[in-house]
């Protein structure tokens, strides 16, 4: 599939927009860390990485003033519009949202919903670690701790399930190549270790 525009917006002005919407460093993290898996995505799959770490930055921007289900994402779809982002990215923006039934007919929208959960989980795992260093954080004990429910409970099991096999990929290797990501940007993901925690 080809990206042939973001309409002129570059990643600072998406950087810019999120600093507008998002006061929540936990929700920044968040976008950075679905940009970063978007990006490694991109390279594995030869598709334009600029074009699919766009679509991860910006996929939650809206989500602090419009939490609500009937709210997220269209709201902030309607601003994206007005502000002359290309329609195939906000069309992959609506995919990640289960409940607005649009389908996940390309690549790219069925990479992002496959780290949009997975991201949170595993940064969730190597935020326990004593280290909380992502490059410290095993395969095994992501897949460990999918299994233990008691486990950071609010992540949907089983759309990281449904998303790995959507786009088709074996679920170890979706969880290793998340991880690959992460450590690649661990310090802007908050995931380097103690000595990043104060920054
Ligand atoms: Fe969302
Ligand atoms: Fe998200």
């Amino acid at each position: 599939m080809d990206y042939p525009q973001l309409n002129g917006k570059s990643r600072g002005d998406v950087v810019a927009l999120l600093d507008e919407w998002i006061t929540s460093e936990s929700l920044k993290r968040h976008c950075l860390a679905v940009e970063t898996a978007m990006r490694a995505y991109a390279e594995h799959f030869n598709e334009d990485t600029d074009a699919w770490g766009t679509v991860g930055l910006i996929h939650d921007f809206d989500y602090e003033r419009h939490p609500s289900a009937d709210q997220h994402p269209v709201e902030g779809a309607r601003v994206l519009s007005s502000q002359g982002y290309p329609e195939w990215l906000i069309d992959a923006v609506l995919s990640h949202a289960d409940y607005l039934d649009v389908p996940r007919d390309t690549r790219l929208k069925q990479t992002l919903y496959a780290v949009d959960e997975l991201s949170g989980f595993v940064a969730a795992v190597a935020l326990v670690r004593p280290s909380r260093r992502i490059a410290d954080v095993k395969v095994s004990s992501v897949m460990k701790k999918l299994k233990d429910k008691r486990f950071a409970e609010a992540v949907d099991r089983d759309a990281i399930m449904e998303g790995a096999k959507a786009l088709g990929v074996d679920l170890d290797d979706h969880v290793k190549m998340v991880i690959q990501a992460f450590a690649w940007n661990a310090e802007a993901l908050g995931l380097a270790g103690d000595s990043d925690s104060n920054t």
